[in-house]
């Protein structure tokens, strides 16, 4: 795990190639094995492939999300906030432990925040998500992951770079 976080990196070009179906059960699996506050796992992931709707989503924040429209696929990440009061942590544990699987099976990703963006001064980036997905209306959309098998390389942040000053022992 800690050789994939040294070389993790946003990746927001991808490649026209398709991910493999194996591989798209391996994204869901990661996601279904997330952990949640009590268990409850209030989340819900709609995978998006089809071409259009990425084009769409990409439109669903004015920045952040353009890249989106050449992804090979877009994870919609939601969850009921009735079920929990803690649904914002399930969904990030969930967003980014995909993104580290996606990145243990080859794939590039970026994660696209939805929860307290907008599309314009009137609309939602969530609503905007809701009317294309046809989400319900008890759900809250946290992020979509972007995915494909990526066109750029990044270098990994070297440990210099790390700000151990940030970290304490004991005491602050
Ligand atoms: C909570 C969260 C929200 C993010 N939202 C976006 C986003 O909307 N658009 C985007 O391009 N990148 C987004 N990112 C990616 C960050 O910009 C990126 O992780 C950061 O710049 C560090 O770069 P690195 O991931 O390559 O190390 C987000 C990351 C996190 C953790």
């Amino acid at each position: 795990m800690i050789e994939l976080l040294r070389k993790r990196r946003s990746i927001r070009k991808y490649t026209e190639k398709v991910i493999e179906p194996e591989k798209i059960e391996i994204l869901k699996e990661a996601v279904l094995r997330s952990p949640s506050s009590r268990g409850i796992d209030p989340w819900e992931f709609i995978f998006v492939d089809n071409r259009e709707l990425l084009k769409q989503l990409a439109l669903s924040k004015p920045h952040g999300a353009g890249f989106l429209k050449d992804a090979a696929l877009g994870i919609v990440i939601c969850a009921d906030e009735q079920k929990s009061d803690v649904w914002v942590e399930d969904c990030s544990i969930a967003s980014i432990l995909v993104q580290m699987v996606a990145q243990s099976i080859g794939l590039g990703s970026c994660w696209i925040q939805i929860r307290n963006r907008n599309f314009d001064e009137h609309k939602t980036s969530e609503d905007c998500i809701r009317n294309l997905l046809n989400v319900p209306g008890g759900l809250k959309v946290e992020s979509i992951i972007a995915l494909g098998y990526q066109a750029e390389e990044k270098e990994p942040v070297p440990r210099e770079n790390l700000k151990y000053d940030k970290v304490r022992i004991n005491n602050y």
